[in-house]
């Protein structure tokens, strides 16, 4: 079954509709006409405004442009504005895709690339992302509350054709048109060819109710990879709201010098979930570990902390980091900004690195109360604000290789291998202990912790690709290296 949902076919529909009677059709009609010469005459005076502006402040905009977000972009000239009036591609939709993101922020970033992806590959029609309010951090927030949706629609409609809701007319009563199902992780374009498109003869919509990582990182078609990446890094820009306050705090930021955003991933949620206690009191453990078992989907429930660590899959603890950050090089006087929610512990926990670092900054300091009001209950709103900031930092350090570490060190390459140190965490934890129980020096430490970090700075690669293991492979979006 075709569903042909062009806008202009939808419109002739309604014209040729008997319900409407001639005389009112006619008037209609007039009206319609008018408006696109209209809208016409108002797209024309706008490139022309626009024409002069730009010859008129050329300087000055491209100085503005210099000191905010992406510097090596506009120099690279990597990221072009796709035109304003891009035509839409035309091709017989296949049926209607619809898709729940599933986790936080950043996961359901990389979820909705990889949905515009399927949605072109198979020739269907995209229905607005819907993001999860249900996870650990119970964000209410909907796309378009975090995202600019007008843009994302009107910039991939050379690709994809994409609207806000499934309309009435291909929904039945019972809802026996929609079938539900969560696509095969890891899938390449075979999968979605041979076992997804053969559905839409039965159901005029698919629902995809997981999203997470269900594309595979490595052996897809070129363009399918540089979709990916144009969705990524030109369709989704957040709300005009959320872009203007992150801006802002770049701003402020770089007005006191160069900085490092430090992802400090020591939130409540991490620790509970991975099971982490190093560093916390009796009571807190226990408050982690009730946590985790009070949630069902966190399987996994009898963890020793201890072993987890050893094997680098703990976050870094703060005073484990600031004693990396020294060995690094980096002194009293370097700015720190932390891209984090609340860390677990507060005051107590952070006493440490901010006595080896009394430059740090959280977005909390820098604006103030009533400017972050607006965005406070909303998890990914403020994950947003760190987000960019980190994009735009000077150097990136995760002290996790988690979702928002991964697109942000993406982001940075992209941006012209802009400096992420990305943590051996294995060989740290290592080394911290041989350093405390006395077996290195202070001289050797610092020596090995640099050495360890010479070749993970983000530098130009290749992802690691091991077949069969799509987990062990670098993630797509931490190194889409077709795309540079
Ligand atoms: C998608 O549409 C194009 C033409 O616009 C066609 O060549 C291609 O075979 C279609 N693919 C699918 C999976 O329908
Ligand atoms: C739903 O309605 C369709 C007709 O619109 C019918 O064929 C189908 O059997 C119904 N399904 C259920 C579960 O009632
Ligand atoms: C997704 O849909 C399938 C099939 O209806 C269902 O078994 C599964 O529980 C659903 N998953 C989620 C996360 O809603
Ligand atoms: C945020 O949530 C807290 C607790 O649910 C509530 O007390 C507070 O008023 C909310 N703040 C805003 C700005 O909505
Ligand atoms: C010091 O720590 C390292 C790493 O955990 C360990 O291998 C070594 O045995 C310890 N040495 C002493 C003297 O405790």
């Amino acid at each position: 079954m075709k569903i042909r949902t062009e806008s202009v076919q939808v419109r002739c529909d309604k014209l040729q509709s008997p319900m409407i009677p001639r005389n009112r059709l006619r008037v209609w009609f007039v009206r319609v006409c008018l408006s696109i010469v209209l809208w016409t005459c108002l797209a024309q005076l706008v490139t022309l405004s626009e024409l002069w502006h730009s010859h008129f402040i050329s300087g000055i905009t491209s100085r503005i442009y210099h000191t905010t977000l992406h510097p090596l972009e506009a120099e690279n000239g990597v990221v072009q504005a796709p035109p304003p009036f891009t035509p839409p591609r035309k091709y017989t939709s296949n049926g209607f895709l619809r898709v729940s993101c599933n986790g936080g922020l950043n996961q359901m970033r990389a979820a909705i690339c990889d949905m515009v992806t399927v949605a072109r590959l198979l020739n269907l029609t995209l229905v607005v992302p819907e993001l999860d309010k249900k996870s650990f951090w119970a964000d209410p927030s909907n796309f378009e509350d975090i995202f600019d949706v007008r843009h994302f629609m009107d910039s991939l409609r050379d690709e994809v054709r994409i609207v806000k809701r499934v309309p009435k007319r291909f929904l039945s009563k019972n809802g026996s048109s929609t079938l539900d199902m969560p696509p095969v992780s890891w899938s390449n374009e075979k999968y979605y060819l041979e076992q997804i498109l053969p559905l839409f003869s039965k159901y005029k919509v698919v629902h995809f109710n997981k999203t997470d990582a269900r594309l595979a990182n490595n052996g897809l078609p070129l363009d399918l990879q540089k979709l990916r990446c144009r969705v990524n890094y030109q369709a989704l820009k957040f709300t005009p709201e959320i872009e203007n306050l992150g801006q802002k705090l770049v701003q402020i930021l770089r007005d006191k010098g160069p900085f490092v955003a430090l992802h400090l991933r020591y939130e409540m949620d991490m620790l509970a979930f991975s099971g982490c206690t190093r560093g916390c009191t009796n009571e807190e453990a226990e408050e982690l570990k009730q946590m985790r078992y009070a949630f069902p989907w966190w399987r996994e429930k009898e963890i020793v902390s201890e072993e987890r660590r050893s094997q680098g899959l703990c976050p870094l603890t703060p005073e484990e980091t600031a004693l990396i950050l020294k060995a690094l090089a980096f002194d009293r006087e370097t700015q720190i900004y932390i891209a984090s929610g609340e860390i677990y512990g507060g005051e107590r926990r952070l006493a440490e690195l901010r006595a080896a670092f009394p430059r740090i900054a959280k977005k909390e300091t820098l604006l103030v109360h009533d400017e972050l009001q607006q965005f406070q209950n909303h998890s990914s709103q403020m994950a947003a604000l760190d987000f960019m900031v980190s994009v735009a930092s000077n150097i990136f350090i995760p002290t996790y290789d988690g979702n928002m570490a991964k697109l942000v060190e993406g982001h940075r390459r992209y941006s012209g291998f802009e400096k992420s140190i990305l943590l051996d965490r294995k060989k740290l934890v290592e080394l911290i202990d041989m350093h405390q129980n006395g077996t290195i020096s202070w001289d050797k430490f610092v020596h090995a912790v640099q050495r360890v970090h010479e070749k993970r700075m983000g530098q130009p690669a290749l992802r690691r690709v091991v077949v069969d293991k799509p987990k062990e492979e670098d993630y797509f979006y931490a190194n889409p290296h077709e795309c540079f």
